[in-house]
């Protein structure tokens, strides 16, 4: 595999942040596959830290790596959550669930005394929307909640994978919102939400308090 310098350098230096003994939160997506490789190094070498995953694929790359993975039965929090994004503003309002695992990274990202959030440059844009906005549906009459989504005019799309319907670790689906510029994600979020049958959507707002961007160069520029 090439190596991604922007998104390893950004891995890298969030992979600093991280102390003996922490509760560590492991994102999702390409990213989040170079803070985990790297924190795998730092347990090999000695570091002593229990995490938690976002999901399935995460949490198996991690064991892969000697990082320890802890049932949440075990742990009053987390200290440190660290996850890529598809889109992030320079508020650090995000757009994520491309890799289909929002629901898992909300809950993990709200939990967290700190979120990092790593990318490379491309991520950063001056306004949300150009990235479909991903929202986790149940399957239960997810016609009905397509049509909400409809009046809602945000374009939904239910994602397939290979021909079949995409599901989520926690075997709901997702409808991708075709929406361009989102003028206010705040109103948006609470919209989306306020569907029955949705569980959760992509916008992240008010839970990522760092923004380590990686360039090809290899370097970071650092945000909040
Ligand atoms: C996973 O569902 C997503 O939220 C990812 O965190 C996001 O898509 C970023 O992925 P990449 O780092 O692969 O772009």
């Amino acid at each position: 595999m090439q190596i991604n310098i922007a998104k390893k350098a950004a891995a890298d230096k969030a992979a600093t942040f991280i102390e003996p003994g922490m509760t560590v939160g492991l994102g999702t997506g390409s990213t989040a596959y170079y803070v985990i490789m790297r924190i795998g190094e730092m347990v090999k070498e000695g570091l002593e830290i229990r995490a938690v995953a976002t999901s399935v694929e995460s949490e198996q790359l991690a064991k892969a790596q000697g990082i320890t993975i802890v049932p949440f039965a075990a742990i009053s929090g987390i200290d440190i959550d660290i996850d890529g994004a598809d889109e992030t503003d320079i508020q650090l309002r995000l757009i994520k669930g491309g890799g289909g695992a929002l629901l898992r990274e909300k809950i993990i990202a709200a939990a967290a005394g700190r979120m990092i959030v790593i990318a490379d440059e491309s991520k950063l844009v001056s306004q949300l929307g150009k990235f479909p906005l991903p929202v986790e549906i149940i399957p239960f009459a997810h016609e009905l909640t397509m049509h909400q989504l409809e009046k809602l005019k945000v374009a939904p799309v239910l994602r397939t994978r290979e021909g079949q319907l995409f599901i989520t670790d926690n075997g709901n689906y997702i409808a991708d919102c075709h929406i361009g510029e989102i003028a206010a994600p705040e109103k948006l979020h609470a919209q989306l939400n306020d569907i029955p049958g949705v569980v959760e959507n992509g916008l992240f707002i008010g839970l990522a308090s760092t923004l380590i961007i990686g360039t090809d160069a290899g370097e970071v520029r650092i945000y909040g």
